[in-house]
């Protein structure tokens, strides 16, 4: 059992690793920070607790993080996610208040509570991130691991930007906290578009309608979810629950050490993700290749489980 914090931007993708998470012993979540990105973070702040409610795991305390990234105004991603962020799934409001303290406060006192126990996942921007571990720096080596969405690697044909034609969303949205972050000295593992835009890791209208058949809350909140994306994208990309299923059956993904650089500024290079061969940069691992039936039949068998 990994437990977990984990900072988010919910988003449609975001809301489909949280409920993968929630449906999987294998990981047990203590507590979600959000983050503005893919809608700004009161959005994205409501959006964790509804989904948390609408699967009775209501108790687990959301606290809210960055309204902006470091430097840069927010370019948030409603038009792909719905007005609501959330494919205008219909959930209701949610009724628990958010907890007490900033995100990064909170990521940290979770993490510092339980040295060497706890793996943080970042599926969003990194300016929560960066904030804990600008101001907690004990924080990177009392973690169990750093799992985050993040980067185009150029490890595989479908390792470019979907930002820009170079830079992947999350890093794009804040390159100075992913510069931050990468430098920080965490044992950080990297899930970038390499691996998530393989279609062969996306859920296509068949999925959609094996999902269909459940009737649970969480598939009913899935197909609402994955529907919105199928009718509007064509596809379900699944970039979020692909992070999160490193740590389900890390046999799912392959990793290859790099050192990673990260444009920073606001030139036609931001949030640009550079594999060195060699300098400075830490060492970090990138996942390079997944299997992605295997993958889609692990999130199947949980989201179909009664
Ligand atoms: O580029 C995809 C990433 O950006 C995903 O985490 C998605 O939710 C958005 O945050
Ligand atoms: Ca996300």
């Amino acid at each position: 059992m990994r437990k977990v914090v984990w900072d988010m931007d919910p988003g449609i993708d975001d809301a489909l690793a949280l409920i993968l998470a929630l449906k999987s012993p294998e990981v047990q979540v203590l507590g979600i920070a959000t983050v503005a990105g893919n809608a700004p973070v009161e959005i994205t702040s409501a959006n964790a607790r509804r989904v948390l409610e609408c699967l009775n795991a209501g108790s687990i305390p959301v606290a809210m993080g960055a309204a902006n990234p470091l430097n840069h105004p927010l370019e948030d991603a409603l038009s792909y996610h719905g007005p609501d962020g959330l494919g205008n799934c219909g959930l209701p409001s949610p009724l628990t208040t958010l907890y007490p303290a900033k995100a990064w406060d909170f990521l940290a006192r979770s993490v510092s509570d339980a040295p060497g126990e706890v793996t943080l996942v970042a599926t969003g921007p990194l300016t929560n991130v960066a904030y804990a571990f600008e101001l907690h720096p004990e924080l990177p080596e009392f973690l169990a691991g750093l799992v985050l969405m993040g980067g185009a690697y150029s490890l595989t044909p479908y390792g470019k930007g979907n930002q820009t034609p170079f830079a992947e969303f999350n890093i794009w949205q804040d390159p100075e906290a992913a510069h931050i972050v990468f430098d920080s000295g965490a044992d950080i593992f990297a899930v970038g578009l390499d691996v998530s835009m393989d279609p062969a890791a996306c859920l296509n209208s068949q999925h959609l309608e094996q999902i269909k058949t459940r009737r649970t809350p969480a598939a009913h909140l899935v197909a609402q979810l994955v529907e919105y994306e199928v009718k509007y994208h064509g596809c379900c990309r699944m970039h979020d629950p692909l992070a999160l299923a490193t740590l389900l059956d890390a046999s799912l993904l392959d990793f290859t050490s790099a050192r990673v650089e990260v444009a920073k500024g606001n030139d036609w290079d931001r949030g640009v993700t550079r594999t060195l061969s060699s300098g400075s940069a830490q060492l970090i691992h990138v996942a390079s290749a997944v299997d992605g039936s295997r993958f889609l039949k692990l999130f199947l068998s949980r989201i179909l489980e009664e």
